[in-house]
């Protein structure tokens, strides 16, 4: 067992209507106690309302990603100091669908973390190897490529006592694809992550920092997903859209 407390993480990508919104984050409240954190990242135009459905109550929500830069010409883009006007505590960056269709490096997904931290809002940094990638036997190589530059950028934050940062490892060949890697596979890459945080950081950075599973994870496969030693939760994409499926997931993580 270790101190790190389970964070299930529900990331809605482009989905959600005013009505579909209330109706999910209504029915999974029920199931949120203090033993797991619980997050929802919700499209930027619905940060206000789920907001205030989540007054009082013990989960945080976020946005799916964010500028590096505080401000100006910046067509489309949403800053951080924005962003905690709507109560924001946490924000994606770095999510392969960010990678794929909107070319994001992972120097400028490390200047998202930066921005994000420096503000006082907790990244979660998502990485993750492609199927080609991994046959090819590439995950560490892939891995390191895109965790070093974010490492490397926020090492000051160590430093300063102010690191606060959330991993989430995403293979992109099990998202959306019912297809999951096993949980010997994710243990694996985690315990290479925390390795590496370790050798950068040291070892307390290491045992701090959580890091997340994402990729198809359901209530059925949850449980033995999160009892794996160096995963610390889920990023949940298609199960987090529905309360039945996300309140499974939070259950499991207890
Ligand atoms: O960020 C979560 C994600 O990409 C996983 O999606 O639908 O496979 O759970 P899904």
């Amino acid at each position: 067992q270790n101190s790190r407390k389970k964070l299930v993480a529900g990331n809605w990508k482009m989905n959600g209507s005013f009505d579909s919104n209330e109706a999910l984050v209504l029915g999974f409240l029920p199931e949120v106690d203090d033993q797991v954190d619980v997050s929802v990242f919700c499209p930027f135009p619905y940060l206000s309302q789920v907001g205030k459905l989540l007054e009082d109550q013990r989960v945080t929500f976020g946005a799916q990603d964010v500028s590096a830069k505080p401000g100006g010409a910046y067509t489309g883009d949403v800053s951080v100091d924005m962003l905690k006007e709507f109560g924001v505590k946490q924000v994606l960056v770095g999510h392969s669908e960010r990678r794929q269709y909107h070319a994001e490096s992972s120097v400028a997904v490390a200047e998202k973390a930066v921005a994000a931290i420096q503000g006082g809002i907790t990244p979660i940094v998502c990485v993750g190897e492609t199927l080609a990638e991994r046959e090819a036997g590439k995950v560490e190589a892939v891995i390191a490529s895109q965790l070093d530059p974010v490492v490397e950028r926020c090492s000051k934050f160590v430093e300063s006592g102010t690191w606060n940062l959330v991993i989430a490892y995403e293979p992109v060949w099990a998202i959306g694809t019912g297809v999951t890697a096993s949980p010997e596979q994710a243990q694996e890459v985690h315990a290479m992550i925390r390795a590496r945080l370790n050798a950068m950081l040291g070892p307390e950075v290491a045992q701090n920092t959580r890091i997340l599973y994402g990729g198809s994870v359901k209530p059925g496969n949850a449980s033995e997903i999160f009892a794996k030693v160096d995963i610390d939760g889920g990023l949940i994409g298609g199960a987090a859209l529905s309360s039945d499926d996300f309140s499974g997931i939070i259950r499991a993580a207890r």
